[in-house]
């Protein structure tokens, strides 16, 4: 379809033919009184007929090119029912296939007169010509033309689709009158643009902050609640009691400690936020990062009696990366592991390409695979029952997702019920190539 095409232009049938043909009975018979003059008059028959043969293609052609104009004339100004129904002008139809929204221009009867390619990649079944309501069921979005018709103003409207998945949309209408200075508060507008903008996105991430707030201050007012009911114990009923006093301090000091790494892990994962689209160009050595985290956990590991084995560290493996950051991510995967798994944690170190890859192994209960998905999500936690000390923020692996990312790495987890789980975090290695990412 060109800009230039409209329905009626295509279909309305060449109205000039009698008018031509009456034309070109003329030129013939000028043009056979010229040739039978030159026979008589030069006596060259042969240069004379040729002159009257291509005097006459000539005329022919020039009959012809006159007929284009008068053929599309009357289109541009088609009547239906006798009411006038414009089209839009090439000026409109060039900023409407110029949006990169969906975008449809209607009538001030609500036909389909002019709409560009997302909207027909949107709404397939819309069709020139056709009420906008046989391809759009959308009763506020309907009733939003004819309340801008009726008032010649703009509006804007949101809707919710539920099938095929929930979708969150915006229109907005905009009267337009030919010429655009028209509008006189009498005359309905020509036509009404409608801009269709995806609001899907937004709402999911307003949704995202408003759950992130409720979270966190969940996450909070709990071991808060604790240390203000020992507070008020200690301040009321055992005063005087120095056994209860040690007791009460002790678990006031655990929901203390709780509550701090709360606030340092979202401080840590707005950190890594902030700094997303930077990417980290430091070598890095892993084994050395890997052997750092092992003292760290160490203690927990002790404490849990298990033994960590840490192999593929015979020659350094440098990546492109930031050491804190690194550091963070194998301290959060061994931790889970002392945690959730089992006795025997392996880290093993290997090249994989350009890259290297750790894989951080335990042989514990393992995660159910509808846990799987929703493993990096903050607060997320597949042990919703696990308590007291074992009890994590469920921030861990978000941090981690988010620093992988950050170094362009590849997070892949792995995990079976009763046979353990395998967090595996693929990097750059320095001087290599890029990671191919999956999640
Ligand atoms: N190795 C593992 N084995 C079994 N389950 C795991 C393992 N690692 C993580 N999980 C599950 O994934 C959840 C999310 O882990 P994540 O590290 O994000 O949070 P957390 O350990 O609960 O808290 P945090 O790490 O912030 O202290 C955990 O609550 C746990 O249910
Ligand atoms: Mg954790």
């Amino acid at each position: 379809m060109s800009l230039e095409d409209t329905p009626e232009e295509i279909a309305t049938p060449a109205p000039a033919v009698g008018r031509i043909s009456a034309r070109a009975v003329l030129f013939t018979l000028v043009a056979v009184a010229l040739a039978v003059a030159a026979i008589t008059l030069y006596a060259v028959p042969v240069w004379a007929a040729v002159t009257v043969v291509v005097l006459l293609v000539a005329l022919g052609f020039f009959a012809r090119s006159g007929e284009e104009p008068a053929r599309r004339r009357p289109a541009s100004a088609a009547r239906a029912g006798g009411r006038r129904r414009p089209w839009p002008d090439l000026g409109v139809k060039i900023v409407v296939e110029a949006i990169d929204e969906p975008c449809i221009v209607v009538d001030a009867g609500g036909a389909v007169r002019w709409f560009n390619r997302e909207a027909a990649s949107r709404v397939p079944t819309l069709k020139r010509g056709d009420p906008l309501s046989f391809a759009i069921r959308v009763t506020a979005l309907l009733d939003a033309v004819d309340t801008v018709v009726a008032l010649g103003r703009s509006e804007t409207i949101e809707w919710l689709d539920k099938v095929p998945t929930e979708r969150w949309s915006q229109a907005h209408f905009a009267p337009l009158y030919v010429p655009p200075n028209a509008a006189d508060g009498d005359r309905p507008p020509d036509f009404v643009m409608i801009r269709i903008e995806d609001l899907t996105e937004a709402r999911r991430l307003e949704r995202m902050r408003a759950d992130f707030v409720a979270n966190a201050s969940h996450e909070l007012r709990t071991p808060l609640a604790a240390v203000t009911g020992f507070i008020e114990t200690l301040q009321g009923p055992a005063r005087d009691d120095a056994r209860a006093r040690e007791r009460f301090l002790a678990v006031m000091a655990e929901q203390t400690a709780r509550m701090k790494r709360l606030i340092d892990d979202l401080l840590s994962l707005s950190r890594v936020e902030m700094r997303a689209h930077l990417r980290p160009e430091a070598r890095v050595d892993l084994c050395e990062v890997l052997s750092h985290v092992v003292d760290l956990v160490g203690p927990a590991a002790r404490a849990q009696e298990a033994r960590v084995e840490f192999s593929g560290c015979d020659a350094p493996r440098a990546v492109r990366g930031d050491r804190d950051e690194l550091i963070q991510v194998f301290t959060n995967l061994v931790e889970n592991a002392v945690k959730y798994g089992g006795d025997r944690i392996e880290i093993t170190a290997r090249d994989e390409g350009g890259h290297v890859a750790v894989a951080v192994r335990d042989h514990g209960d393992g995660i159910d695979p509808v846990h799987l998905p929703r493993l990096t999500e903050r607060f997320y936690r597949a042990h919703a029952e696990t308590s007291g000390a074992k009890r994590g923020t469920g921030l861990g692996l978000a941090i981690v997702k988010h620093i992988v990312n950050r170094h362009g790495g590849r997070l892949d987890i792995v995990s079976r019920l009763g046979e353990g789980s395998t967090f595996t975090v693929v990097l750059d290695r320095w001087g290599g190539g890029e990671v191919n990412k999956k999640q």
